[in-house]
């Protein structure tokens, strides 16, 4: 008899057409110019100042002291750092846990909230790894709508996430301030109303702040740190924190009614001690390396503000079919165009007549079309010149 396997996810899960034909003109040695890189390490964001790696190198890292939440001095930095952002009522170092990503934080939180068969809700459009992230606990990723009226921006659909909440079965909320792709942070009217749904219908919020530090048109934000009307995890790390994802180090910061507190954090301890993922040397290194957030921000952020600035500027002529839409935040822009096509012959269209690699936005489940993303970690140059390609193929169709 062969071996068996489980359903939790709907495998084997075939390439679509576009990764098809991205390998293939590799493969033909064609030149690609990838509009949605978003690994920072390639994309010339990888170098640091002489001694910034050092920090691995402690002679401490010889010994192994495992802590369930991570190590001490590594929390209590932490925990100094989050209240210099967002006050005395941000988590402190009791109420952080360590861990190797916010992929996996998302995996231990939902282990902790939910069990299989159970479900959490995520916003849709949004960024597809939930499916798997949930898929892979044995739980139910639903969706909540996000609407977008232009220029103002994107809202929560307040009525979906009610709904959604209805069944009984669905134990968080999970909230990403901003929100991959669409860059829309949690507007302070929206916090206290989904704040409210969550605590009425007995559901935590899981709120992804990877993208906070990087705001761009944003009218407003507030950070989820310290919330204390319902149970919260705040989920970030070093991936998009610092541009370090190879450093494997993330965190969640736990907030809510004090009795919640407790009871969640001693399962959740009992779940990072099964696991123990989070490296002793990344985690010796965490006290120095946030020290030098403010300077990788601004100079991300510079980055990010320019090449947001050319796409407008290429792309929303006088009388151009094209517009850009709000990006209040994160490192995603997305582009709405004429659907002169389908979005994934648009997509592969691109790719075959310029080499410029897309994501179209049905990936993202995006009502709208056709849309496109675009990457604004991009060294400008590169950024620019993948602008003008796009608009290159669209005049051509016209
Ligand atoms: C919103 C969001 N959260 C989390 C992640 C993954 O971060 P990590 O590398 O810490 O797992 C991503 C990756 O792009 C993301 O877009």
């Amino acid at each position: 008899m062969l071996a068996r396997f489980s359903d939790r996810l709907p495998w084997p899960i075939p390439a679509n057409p576009l990764s098809r034909a991205l390998e293939a003109r590799k493969v033909r040695g064609l030149p690609v110019l990838n509009f949605v890189e978003s690994n920072p390490t390639r994309v010339g964001l990888g170098m640091r100042e002489d001694g910034f790696f050092a920090a691995l190198g402690d002679r401490a890292v010889e010994g192994y002291a495992p802590e369930p939440r991570g190590l001490p001095s590594a929390r209590e930095a932490l925990a100094q750092w989050l209240r210099s952002l967002h006050g005395p009522r941000a988590p402190g170092p009791a109420e952080l846990f360590l861990c190797a990503s916010t992929s996996e934080a998302y995996g231990w939180i939902f282990k902790l909230l939910c069990s299989p068969g159970e479900a959490v809700l995520v916003p849709k459009p949004g960024y597809p790894l939930f499916d798997y992230l949930a898929g892979l606990e044995g739980v139910e990723a639903k969706s909540y709508r996000l609407w977008y009226s232009h220029p103002k921006g994107w809202s929560v659909d307040l009525e979906s996430l009610e709904t959604g909440l209805k069944d009984g079965r669905t134990k968080a909320i999970v909230l990403i301030n901003p929100n991959n792709p669409t860059g829309s942070y949690i507007k302070p009217q929206e916090r206290a109303a989904i704040v409210g749904l969550a605590s009425r219908y007995g559901a935590a919020l899981i709120v992804d702040e990877v993208f906070y530090g990087f705001p761009l048109e944003a009218g407003g934000r507030s950070s989820f740190h310290g919330e204390e009307g319902v149970l919260t995890f705040v989920l970030d790390g070093l991936s998009k924190l610092l541009g370090l994802p190879q450093m494997k180090l993330g965190w969640i910061a736990l907030s809510g009614p004090r009795a919640e507190i407790e009871v969640a954090g001693g399962r959740l301890e009992i779940i990072a001690d099964t696991y123990l993922s989070a490296g002793t040397p990344a985690m010796r290194a965490l006290p120095a390396w946030l020290g030098t957030v403010p300077a990788f921000q601004a100079g991300l952020g510079d980055r990010l503000g320019a090449n947001l600035s050319a796409l407008r500027s290429i792309l929303e002529g006088p009388a151009s079919p094209h517009r850009v839409l709000r990006c209040e935040g994160g490192w995603t822009a997305l582009i709405e165009s004429p659907r002169l096509l389908e979005e994934e012959d648009l997509a592969l269209g691109l790719l075959e007549q310029e080499g410029l690699y897309v994501h179209p936005g049905f990936l993202f489940d995006l009502e709208k079309e056709a849309c496109f993303a675009s990457s604004l970690i991009l060294p400008p140059q590169e950024f620019q010149k993948g602008a003008e390609a796009y608009l290159r193929f669209f005049s051509s169709l016209s």
